[in-house]
């Protein structure tokens, strides 16, 4: 199968193969080729160049993209898709003045959607989360992280992984798996929290590991939450099953957990709405990625990552959407990199640089998507006709692309 796409006005986030991630400055740089060609060969990205030097091949789908960008898929490194039902309810409730956290102290929350996905079969989990999963690949995503962590028992986080299995082996976009039992204490452990991580540790994982069911492991670390020596014994376990960290921390405050997690080699830290100097300094010079979740912000109105301070600090930083019934029930990431140009200051090029490779990075699939090069998967999205590329979050509300192709197919 070829699929040969030419006259397109902008080919963007062009890299050689060697860059699996940028920071800092050189965030700002987004290499692109103008009035471009490029061919797709079965699922892979085989060769691209300018219009002047077009090949002449018998392509079984020529694509004129005259007028449009094209760029690499979204790659969402952070996302709670699969969960059961949804929380409107408490949607209205913070509307009427609660905090996320009050409603979280009354039994809401976390702890609601955990009651909601143990009362729901693994068929109707899956019918839920496939819809879900399906309207993020029409927006363009083209590889999902998507975590566990609404169980909270061992049936119910083994149900999740199961449902994210499935995902990944009926549709063609990259998915990868994290196995996130310490999301919230069940209230039956509020007063024992070593007992609810002897479970996560001794009745959970190895079922995880034989299965095969977990790519990651996460925590929720957050004051009322796991504090960060608990958050250290789930990465110290998770390690001993090969699996690399990617952590909640800095979403309400900042209690030092980022420099545990780099201490740890975690792949990434995910939230960081509350950043302090100190954590700034410990991620320096470090392979950990910085993930911020401006929509989160945007749905529970709390602080935004302060991504110019970081980025000065010489820092990367990765954008996802955080999908989730709580506190961000959309999988939208044109959205998320529009927010984040107008809340954070991110540059239209960092936010694409962002939401493209350094998102591959945090899900540990920089080798093979996030950039157009040659030899990643011919992941694409294909634009409307644009003014500039610039108007995919100037226009923040308008749906911009006119095809999205993953794995070679037209989706
Ligand atoms: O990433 N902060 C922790 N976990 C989720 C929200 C969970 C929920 O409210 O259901 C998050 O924001
Ligand atoms: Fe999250």
């Amino acid at each position: 199968m070829k699929i040969l796409i030419k006259n397109i006005k902008e080919l963007l986030q062009i890299r050689g193969a060697e860059t699996i991630k940028v920071s800092g400055a050189e965030m700002a740089v987004l290499p692109k080729l103008e009035n471009a060609w490029l061919l797709v060969e079965d699922n892979i990205i085989a060769d691209f160049g300018t219009m002047e030097d077009v090949p002449q091949v018998n392509a079984d789908t020529v694509i004129d993209a005259t007028g449009k960008t094209v760029l690499p898929t979204w790659c969402d490194s952070h996302t709670h898709i699969v969960y059961a039902g949804n929380r409107e309810q408490e949607f209205a409730d913070r509307i009427n003045g609660l905090s996320y956290e009050e409603i979280a102290a009354r039994g809401g929350g976390i702890l609601n959607s955990a009651k909601k996905l143990n009362e729901t079969s693994e068929e109707e989990l899956y019918e839920q989360s496939r819809v879900r999963l399906e309207e993020v690949m029409q927006l363009g995503s083209g590889a999902v992280e998507i975590k566990s962590g609404y169980g909270l028992t061992v049936e119910g986080e083994i149900k999740m992984l199961r449902v994210i299995k499935r995902l990944r082996e009926n549709y063609p976009v990259a998915i990868k798996a994290t196995f996130l039992g310490a999301h919230a204490f069940p209230s039956e452990f509020k007063e024992d929290h070593s007992g609810y991580i002897d479970l996560i540790i001794n009745d959970m994982l190895p079922k995880i590991a034989e299965e095969k069911l977990a790519d990651y492991i996460d925590a929720f670390c957050e004051t009322g939450y796991f504090s960060v020596e608990e958050t250290e014994r789930i990465m110290q376990a998770g390690k001993e099953y090969g699996l690399h960290a990617k952590i909640h921390v800095n979403q309400f405050t900042a209690i030092n957990g980022i420099e545990a997690c780099v201490k740890h080699e975690a792949l990434s830290v995910d939230h960081l709405e509350i950043v302090t100097d100190e954590d700034i300094e410990a991620l320096k010079g470090t392979d950990t990625m910085p993930v911020a979740l401006p929509t989160c912000s945007f749905f529970i109105s709390i602080p935004y990552t302060p991504a110019r301070k970081m980025i000065a600090a010489g820092l990367p930083i990765a954008l996802a959407t955080d999908f989730n019934p709580g506190t961000t029930p959309s999988g939208n990431m044109n959205l998320v990199v529009a927010t984040a140009c107008i809340k954070m200051k991110m540059t239209p090029e960092e936010a694409i640089n962002a939401a493209t490779l350094n998102g591959a990075y945090a899900m540990g699939l920089s080798a093979t998507h996030g950039s157009i090069t040659k030899g990643k998967r011919a992941n694409l999205i294909i634009t409307k006709p644009l003014s500039s590329y610039y108007q995919l979050p100037y226009a923040f509300g308008s749906n911009l692309i006119d095809s999205v192709i993953i794995e070679g197919n037209l989706i």
